[in-house]
């Protein structure tokens, strides 16, 4: 019988690269802490119809990437595809915008697409996102972007290009879209297939089509700034002043459009240029509408963003990540095996981690063993030492042994 093997696009994380995932989190939330934000947890999955609703029915994720099933119950259910939705119907279920003036959420979790896999894009990745409910103010959009930005530098990650842009907004979107037409009709037949669609559903998208030809048709397509009603441009404005003032640098890129429907004014995409294609780490924006899409009472402007862990992986150096706590490998014989769990306990006491070997094979062998996992010490009970009220620690760096007598294993640390 063949082997059962993960899902394509998933991945199984153990050993150094759990810990770093583990520690990309916990970097993550510390930040958002300090800059006010609590954490929300919502459920992996939920009605299709959120999403559907929510992220645009002409998108790609909604189109051809969401994991969509039938329950038990007959209703559609689909596995997260990102979290923004989720938090907006929170927000609405749970009346958060009754207890907080503004909500500042932050998430961390697994969300799902059926894209095609290659480095940095998978299947099942995680996300840690960031989102305030609750301001129309640009000030909102700069802060959000700086927490991500500290996020990154505390990373220890280079070479970071920050993209910025402003999508408009319902009335100055839809003159931005007919001069894209505009512009693209008298090569329409150029186009690739799925711009073909576009131009009739989501002409933005084409912006972002990663399609050589198409990429050559948009150069020269109208910049989206030359059409921004007042309220956009002056918001675009405060937003620049916003990141000025905080000295973080940024690129002005009139083509980045998000592929998601959601978004009004701020569109923002953060770039690792040390990674291949798959180089957006964070990508967010403003969506002052998507409250008011599931309930027209509670309209909240909004501002957002997420970043993909996996990418982040691939950028964060091991020795960056916090180190696991220093290793004592309690190594013993036959005759001292009921010692064994005691010295484990006094070694966690003591502040370090304590491994053995259960089955207590050779002293050369647990010394392999203990070499192996890279502990820093070993413990050794010995017979006769212990009869005599000590046992022995081994430096594994320096080789050099010292007698430890067994009061003092608590006090390791200090030894
Ligand atoms: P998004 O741009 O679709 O935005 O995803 C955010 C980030 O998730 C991307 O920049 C990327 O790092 C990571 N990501 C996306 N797809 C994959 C994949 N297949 N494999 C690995 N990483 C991936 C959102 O999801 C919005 N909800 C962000 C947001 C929050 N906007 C407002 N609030």
């Amino acid at each position: 019988m063949a082997a059962i093997q993960k899902i394509r696009g998933t991945n199984d994380f153990f050993f150094g690269e759990a810990r770093k995932l583990r520690y990309i989190q916990s970097i993550f939330r510390h930040v958002s802490e300090f800059y006010g934000f609590e954490e929300i947890i919502t459920p992996v999955f939920e009605y299709t119809e959120l999403f559907s609703r929510g992220i645009g029915e002409g998108t790609d994720i909604v189109s051809k990437e969401m994991y969509s099933f039938e329950d038990r119950g007959g209703r559609s259910i689909t596995l997260r595809p990102e979290g923004t939705a989720s938090v907006v119907r929170a927000f609405l279920e749970n009346s958060l915008y009754a207890q907080r003036k503004l909500n500042k959420l932050f998430y961390m979790g697994s969300m799902y697409r059926a894209e095609r896999p290659q480095k940095g894009r998978y299947r099942e990745f995680n996300q840690c996102g960031v989102e305030i409910l609750g301001s129309a103010r640009p000030e909102a959009d700069a802060e959000l972007i700086s927490l991500n930005m500290l996020v990154l530098q505390t990373l220890e990650l280079k070479d970071l290009k920050l993209y910025i842009n402003s999508v408009g907004c319902p009335k100055c979107k839809p003159d931005y879209e007919a001069a894209l037409k505009e512009h693209l009709s008298s090569s329409f037949d150029e186009l690739c297939e799925s711009c073909k669609t576009r131009y009739d559903k989501n002409v933005l998208r084409i912006l972002d089509c990663k399609n050589p030809q198409c990429k050559e048709l948009i150069k020269g397509a109208p910049a989206i700034s030359a059409t921004l009603c007042e309220e956009c441009s002056e918001h675009y404005e405060g937003l620049k002043a916003g990141l000025s003032s905080l000295d973080i640098e940024y690129i002005e890129n009139p083509m980045l459009v998000r592929g998601l429907d959601y978004y009004t004014k701020t569109a923002f995409e953060i770039q690792d240029e040390s990674l291949g294609a798959q180089n957006a780490v964070c990508g967010g924006g403003r969506y002052d509408n998507l409250v008011a899409q599931f309930d027209e009472k509670r309209s909240t402007p909004a501002v957002g963003s997420a970043f993909g862990v996996e990418r982040l992986m691939l950028s964060v150096s091991d020795e960056s990540v916090d180190p696991a706590p220093e290793t004592v490998f309690v190594a013993a014989f036959e005759q001292t095996r009921d010692k064994l769990l005691w010295a484990m306990e006094k070694v966690r006491g003591a502040g370090f981690a304590a491994l053995c070997d259960y089955e207590l094979p050779s002293m050369k062998s647990q010394f392999k063993y203990a070499d192996k996992l890279g502990a820093s010490y070993v413990l050794i009970l010995g017979p006769d030492e212990l009869q005599e009220g000590y046992v022995m620690l081994r430096d594994m760096k320096s080789g050099g042994e010292k007698k430890v007598a067994l009061d003092d294993i608590e006090r390791l640390a200090e030894l």
